[in-house]
C-alpha cells in the first residue's frame, strides 16, 4: 500500500496541520490487518512549492511532446511526477491549514494540476462544449 502525505503549511516542523498528518499517517499504519509492506511519501509544499501555472507552462503543456524545448519538457515533467505520484498512492493524506479563510496558495496550486483534461479528467471536450456547460 502506497501513502502519500501532502503538507501545505509554511511552517515547517511548528505546523499543525503537518503534525496532525503525521500522526493521521502512522494511525493508519498501526491500523493496516494487512502484512504488505506500506510505502509513505512526503511532499512538503511548503518547503517546496510546486511551481505556478503560469503563461509559459501553458504554452509548454499544449506544444506536444516532441516539439517541446528541453526547458518546456522540464516543466512538464514537474507535473507529470506529481500527477503520477497522486495517481499512484492508494491513500492520499492532507495537511491544510486555514490561511484568509481558503486554503494555501501551495495547496491550489497542485489542485489546478489534478484537473489536466485528457490526463486527469477523460472527458471529450466536443461532448463538453455540445453539453452546453
Ligand atoms: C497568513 C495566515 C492566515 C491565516 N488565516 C486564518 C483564517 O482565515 N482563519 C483562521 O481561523 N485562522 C487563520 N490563520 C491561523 C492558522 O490557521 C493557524 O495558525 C494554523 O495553526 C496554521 O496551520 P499550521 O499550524 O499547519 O501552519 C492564519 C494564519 C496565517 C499565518
Amino acid at each position: 500500500m502506497k501513502i502519500l502525505q501532502i503538507s501545505s503549511s509554511v511552517r515547517g516542523e511548528n505546523s499543525y496541520s503537518t503534525q496532525l498528518a503525521y500522526l493521521l499517517v502512522e494511525r493508519l499504519i498501526a491500523a493496516r490487518r494487512s502484512v504488505d509492506e506500506t510505502e509513505v511519501a512526503v511532499r512538503d509544499l511548503g518547503r517546496s512549492p510546486h511551481p505556478l501555472l503560469d503563461g509559459a507552462t501553458l504554452q509548454a503543456l499544449f506544444t506536444v511532446t516532441e516539439l517541446r524545448t528541453p526547458e518546456q519538457a522540464a516543466r512538464v515533467a514537474l507535473d507529470d511526477a506529481l500527477i503520477e505520484e497522486i495517481q499512484s498512492a492508494d491513500i492520499v493524506v492532507l495537511g491544510v491549514p486555514m490561511y484568509n479563510f481558503g486554503v494555501p496558495a501551495q495547496l491550489t496550486r497542485i489542485l489546478h494540476k489534478l484537473t489536466r483534461a485528457l490526463t486527469c479528467l477523460l472527458i471529450d471536450m466536443k461532448d463538453f462544449v455540445q453539453s452546453g456547460v
